[in-house]
């Protein structure tokens, strides 16, 4: 992306820093996974909303002190034994075009800068990104480091800058829009591959083979998520991920999947027949959550409520189960829907920022009602990605088919 995109990520963010403030990022390490070897780094991703770099170690500094912000980026320095064995890292210049940031130093100076801003620069504030998922969570790398500086500096505010940057990334830039368009056009090339393959006797996971082929070929560096090829039952287990079954003829076939590109995703499900044809009972659960998936589609525009959405959603999904003699009042809906109608999508496929907002223009927010009856070995959900427009919507995976028709179509041929 061009660097234009990292600079007014960080203009708009520190608009909303207060002054004598020091924002401090740090883009991670990749965990080690056994012996000498780790798992694949990938960059804390409000490190790189901020900075376009994607490398272990680098840490960005914003400093705002009389309402002007200083931007130093620091960065390993170049070890030219190790690079023998694992390549270039990034040299100063590199790093400020990609990043469009105003200085580049080299790691070892990071720590004195912190020190001369709190000491000569009277900086009061320091914000890291604090974010945990659940009180019973390991200490993170930048909490141990928070603990450091409140011991070092025990007048100092430490705060955390998380909710700041996640309302930021719920409303994309058009850059990022396109981002996300590259990674669902490999995410739909990949579905088209799996479902002409789809046959019954093959296992699940020779059709998520097919899906990787693709990602590799047109070059997605890695996935949004774990994908999910869930034929029969398998497909009630809304993550099932072991994809190993063996697939029957007359099952239906859930997968639900996504292409990452530049760290930007796609996210879609579907549903489709193993033997190419919905028949009798599982062609009326398809029709149902396709219903609903066309009328919370048609609902998403600026000013809807995405909590409301939801009520909607588990509403018309309801009213389908009666339809469908699942269940005789609507309040039992839970037993065969209990997830939510969808989520932003971003720099992660479930990606941050509050939840149940008022929809603006830029948001991307996927829809994927389903309906899961492991009692009659059928799970269906359909998942689009759905861009809210200045008037309404514009759906992102169009070019994707769900009709009945249209996939009996394709795979007839
Ligand atoms: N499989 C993740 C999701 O669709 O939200
Ligand atoms: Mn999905
Ligand atoms: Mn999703």
């Amino acid at each position: 992306m061009n660097k234009e995109v990292f600079i007014s990520n960080r203009k708009r963010l520190m608009e909303r820093v207060e002054d004598n403030s020091l924002v401090i990022l740090f883009a991670g390490n990749a965990p080690k996974k056994s012996a000498d070897e780790a798992y694949p780094f990938t960059p804390n991703r409000n490190f790189y909303y901020l900075t376009g770099i994607d490398e272990e170690e680098h840490i960005i500094t914003l400093r705002k002190k009389d309402n002007k912000v200083e931007e130093v980026l620091f960065i390993k320095k170049p070890d030219l034994e190790k690079e023998k064995w694992l390549g270039k890292t990034i040299r100063k210049n590199e790093a400020i075009e990609i990043s469009g940031v105003d200085e580049v130093k080299y790691l070892e100076e990071f720590l004195p800068f912190v020190h001369s801003s709190i000491i000569t620069n009277g900086i009061t504030n320091i914000w890291l990104d604090l974010e945990r998922d659940s009180f019973n969570e390991d200490a993170t790398y930048t909490e141990k480091f928070a603990k450091k500086l409140m011991r070092k500096y025990p007048y100092v505010n430490i705060k955390c800058i998380y909710n700041y940057i996640a309302e930021l990334r719920l409303v994309k830039s058009e850059e990022e829009v396109k981002e996300i368009r590259k990674a669902i056009r490999v995410t739909i090339d990949g579905v088209e591959m799996l479902m002409k393959h789809a046959k019954p006797g093959i296992k699940e996971y020779e059709l998520e083979a097919y899906f990787d082929f693709v990602c590799k070929k047109e070059g997605a560096k890695d996935y949004a998520f774990k994908t999910i090829a869930a034929a029969g039952k398998n497909a009630a287990v809304l993550h099932y991920v072991a994809n190993n079954s063996e697939i029957n003829d007359g099952d239906l076939i859930l997968f639900d999947l996504g292409a990452q590109v530049n760290y930007y995703n796609g996210d879609i499900s579907r549903t489709i027949p193993a033997n190419g044809k919905f028949e009798g009972r599982k062609k009326d659960v398809y029709n149902a959550v396709l219903r609903v998936n066309e009328k919370i589609i048609d609902a998403i525009k600026p000013g809807a409520n995405w909590g409301k959405i939801n009520e909607m959603a588990n509403d018309l999904l309801a009213e389908e189960m009666i339809g469908l003699g699942l269940i005789k009042d609507k309040k039992d809906y839970r037993k065969y829907y209990w997830h939510s109608i969808g989520h932003s999508l971003g720099l992660d496929c479930h990606d941050v920022g509050p939840r149940w907002v008022d929809l603006k223009p830029g948001m991307i927010f996927t829809v994927e009602p389903g309906l899961y009856i492991e009692e009659e070995g059928i799970g269906v959900r359909i998942e689009d990605d759905v861009l809210v427009t200045e008037d309404g919507n514009e759906v992102l995976t169009k070019e994707m088919i769900k009709s009945v028709e249209e996939i009996e179509n394709f795979m007839a041929k």
